[in-house]
């Protein structure tokens, strides 16, 4: 990888000038670790293609190396070959170590119970975006047949008499619920019903994913999923969808820095929402045969009442990076986080950077939420036009780390951004990008 950085990497950049210029997106980051996953459920190898070089795609190939599947990595070409053939218990400690910081380890749970008959998870990181539970998924586990055993260093699960077909109702539409239904049904004895389900395209790739091995698998337009178990499944060759995270983020880095950015290997079915919104902001994009260019019309930018949700809603991972953008939109805009209780924390930096914005505990712009009536800052007003100015930052999590990265780009001035090795979780290449795209940005050892 080209962004290998250490815990103390500072980025120092030198902000108000545009971004513009080109860059490439790959792969999903929430699919192409999936795959991943999946490719445990196999008998024979599986290829995926369109592979971004982040760190989550080290960890999970760590994770399945040290379960015994041969992973090939391709890092140029973006292939990533994985070979399950000798499929085997992983030592606590190892797996421990190689999980870091993500919660992909839960979704080895199903695979890995019907590859072995017991897998074990240690306590799980991810962004601090919330509490972060993992009770559905446990609760999950245990409807197919699953003891769960939760253990001081982590949970241990068995299935003795294997894992059986049911039906499983989800208080709420989580995309990590519905993978690991997804990842368990496939290979469970009969047939599983799942009411509530997320239908993220990350999950209806996953779904392809799946089918090519030899699921069976139907989607109903009221969220219902069904999944017919089958006795064996095979390896899939596979090119993950875009990363329409990563695409909207430097969108959004366009907007706020009045600047010009194509972003090759976009796509369009799947960022329909975000688009509309950036239209309503006041930004331009063109969608071309090979990405979409997204640039700032020069101009006043028009605030907006936002509220994030599940698909085919605005993801709650488009928010971070556009309302750096809505400080520069002339009026008040409001944003309602409906996801995640806690993904606020990240505008602090952005107020002692200039911005104005106010965190409520109300559900604001029109609809309540399930956090409505509990104690969580989950709406933000944000009142612009603000000059924002530069300012020594510390990266909070992936998504928000971005964000003051887009603010700092945006800021007059010299920002330090600490601990930027957090973005090379989901975003690949990313000191490339900004030096293609003609950021003044450079890393302090
Ligand atoms: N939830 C529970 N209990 C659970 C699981 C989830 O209460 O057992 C709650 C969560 O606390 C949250 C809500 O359900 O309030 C939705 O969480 P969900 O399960 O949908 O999220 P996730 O699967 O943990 C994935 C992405 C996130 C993305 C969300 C929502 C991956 C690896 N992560 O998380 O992406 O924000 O779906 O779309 O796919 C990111 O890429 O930076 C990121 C955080």
């Amino acid at each position: 990888m080209s962004d290998v950085l250490t815990i103390s990497d500072t980025l120092t950049v030198e902000g108000g000038r545009p971004l513009s210029g080109e860059i490439t997106v790959r792969g999903a980051k929430n699919l192409v670790s999936k795959a991943m996953v999946a490719a445990l459920l196999g008998e024979t190898p599986s290829e995926l293609l369109n592979v971004p070089d982040i760190r989550d795609v080290e960890v999970v190939s760590g994770l399945l190396s040290i379960h015994g599947v041969g992973v090939e990595h391709d890092h140029e070409a973006g292939i990533l070959r994985l070979d399950p053939s000798n499929v085997e218990s992983a030592h606590v400690a190892d797996i421990d170590a190689h999980a870091g910081s993500s919660r992909i380890p839960i979704l080895f749970c199903g695979p890995l119970l019907h590859r072995l008959g017991e897998a074990f998870i240690p306590d799980l990181g991810g962004c601090r975006i919330g509490d972060r539970p993992i009770d559905y998924h446990l609760n999950i586990l245990r409807e197919f047949g699953a003891i769960v055993d939760k253990q001081p260093s982590g949970i241990a699960l068995s299935a003795p008499r294997g894992l059986k077909g049911t039906v499983i109702d989800l208080p709420y539409p989580s995309v990590g619920a519905t993978e690991q239904t997804l990842l368990t049904a496939v290979r469970a004895e009969g047939r599983t019903e799942l009411r509530g389900a997320a239908t993220e395209p990350e999950i209806m790739d996953l779904i392809a994913v799946l089918q090519k091995m030899g699921a069976i698998i139907s989607v109903d337009t009221d969220r219902t999923i069904r999944i017919d178990g089958v006795d064996r499944l095979v390896g899939f060759r596979h090119r993950s969808l875009a990363d329409r995270i990563e695409a909207a983020s430097w969108a959004s880095a366009a907007l706020a820095t009045g600047g010009d950015i194509l972003v090759k290997g976009a796509t369009q079915p799947e960022m329909m929402t975000f688009l509309n919104t950036f239209r309503k902001v006041g930004g331009a994009f063109d969608v071309l045969d090979d990405g979409i260019r997204f640039w700032h019309q020069g101009g006043d930018l028009t605030p907006i009442v936002l509220e994030t949700g599940v698909h085919p809603g605005f993801m709650t991972d488009w928010q971070q990076p556009l309302v750096v953008a809505l400080t520069q939109a002339e009026g008040l805009s409001i944003v309602h986080e409906t996801v995640y209780e806690n993904r606020f924390g990240f505008t602090e930096a952005l107020r002692g950077m200039g911005a104005n914005i106010q965190v409520y505990r109300d559900c604001l712009g029109g609809s309540s939420c399930r956090f409505g009536q509990r104690n969580f800052f989950h709406s933000a007003v944000i009142s612009g036009r603000t000059p924002l100015t530069a300012a020594d930052i510390e990266v909070p999590d992936l998504r928000g780390g971005f964000s003051h990265l887009i603010a700092a780009l945006a800021a007059d001035g010299t920002s330090n951004v600490r601990g930027i090795q957090l973005i090379n979780r989901g975003y690949e290449h990313f000191m490339d990008k900004l030096e293609a795209l003609g950021a003044a940005a450079t890393l302090k050892a």
